[in-house]
């Protein structure tokens, strides 16, 4: 029997290859290991100040673009947080055994709620409880993360603990999986690649678009004429090529772009070569996914049925142990 992971996803807008290579590719990776629950987590993303207008077409983008990166519903379950109501049942029970206290301390509720001063809401403050129901709720013990979410697991260890002291053995304590996440930098090359600054590739660019950012792309700034010698080390895109180039052609690159035999722009175009060629079937088959709509609802509505069973099961189990039969 494979360990149970879970994890969530936000349905935020755009998915770039920073989010790709520091989470999406590990998640792939462990498809083999584990038997893997992927949810969007839309729950979650209405804590904050949102379009309801945009909110459909950022979930169904969301499933699309992890599917089409290797998310095979075939070999893990992909589905909707809100389409399994026993995640907000499951979140009510443990709001009752969650200290306030606890709460307060989480970082990441204080970090939101100084950018969000308008509208700091309950469900922001509860927003970690959600977050521990939607693993609880599978006894899913691997829950592969950023280091942003570290505190969020530990509360959720600390609630299971206290379920099961109060109530009784049911829940197994959920552990992290931190895979070392490359930093990925904008093609600004001072900041890290991120939605909001615009500093980004994304996952289903266009090869024209790919070249078009890389061509502006900042790279080696003391290398001022194309005579000069570059320094690999500190170039932006120099790092990009390491994650998709090839080993002779990284190799090549570190030695003829110090020596001045290759200029920025050849160097640039080897890299966006070989970024097109990485992402050109997950476009294709995002684009597939997208077109298809019926195709895409039939897999979260899947996916939701096979975690439905799961989650009754949980949730059965929970309200005999606290005795709301
Ligand atoms: N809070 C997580 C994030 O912002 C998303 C998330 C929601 C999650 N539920 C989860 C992650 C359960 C892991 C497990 O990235």
């Amino acid at each position: 029997m494979k360990k149970r992971l879970f994890s969530g996803i936000q349905p935020s807008g755009d998915v770039h290859i920073g989010n790709y290579l520091g989470a999406i590719k590990n998640w792939v990776r462990m498809i083999e290991q584990y038997e893997c629950i992927f949810c969007i987590v839309d729950y979650h993303a209405i804590t904050i100040e949102y379009e309801p207008k945009e909110m459909q077409r950022r979930i169904l983008n969301a499933a699309a673009v992890n599917i089409a990166a290797g998310l095979d519903p075939n070999r893990c379950i992909i589905f909707v947080q809100s389409h399994v109501a026993e995640h907000t049942e499951l979140a009510w029970i443990l709001n009752t055994i969650t200290p306030m206290g606890h709460l307060e301390r989480m970082t990441q509720f204080k970090d939101k709620a100084k950018q969000h001063r308008e509208n700091i809401n309950a469900g922001l403050f509860t927003y970690p409880v959600l977050q521990a129901a939607d693993i609880l709720l599978y006894k899913g013990k691997a829950v592969p993360i950023g280091e942003d979410q570290v505190q969020h697991i530990e509360l959720a260890r600390e609630i299971a603990r206290k379920f099961n002291m109060r109530y009784g053995e049911t829940f197994p304590e959920p552990q992290e999986v931190l895979s070392e996440a490359p930093r990925i930098m904008g093609l600004d090359g001072k900041t890290k690649m991120s939605k909001s600054l615009g500093n980004y590739i994304s996952l289903v660019e266009t090869p024209e678009s790919i070249w078009k950012k890389l061509s502006t792309a900042v790279t080696d700034e003391n290398r001022k004429r194309r005579t000069d010698p570059g320094n690999p080390e500190i170039c932006n895109l120099f790092t990009l090529h390491k994650h998709f180039s090839k080993k002779e052609q990284i190799d090549r690159i570190n030695v003829v772009c110090r020596s001045a035999e290759i200029g920025c722009i050849e160097c640039k175009k080897i890299l966006s070569e070989n970024i097109v060629e990485a992402l050109t079937h997950i476009r294709c088959k995002y684009e597939q996914l997208i077109k298809n709509s019926d195709q895409l609802s039939d897999i979260l509505h899947a996916g939701a049925k096979k975690c439905k069973d799961i989650a009754n099961s949980t949730m059965a189990e929970v309200k005999k142990k606290m005795g709301l039969v």
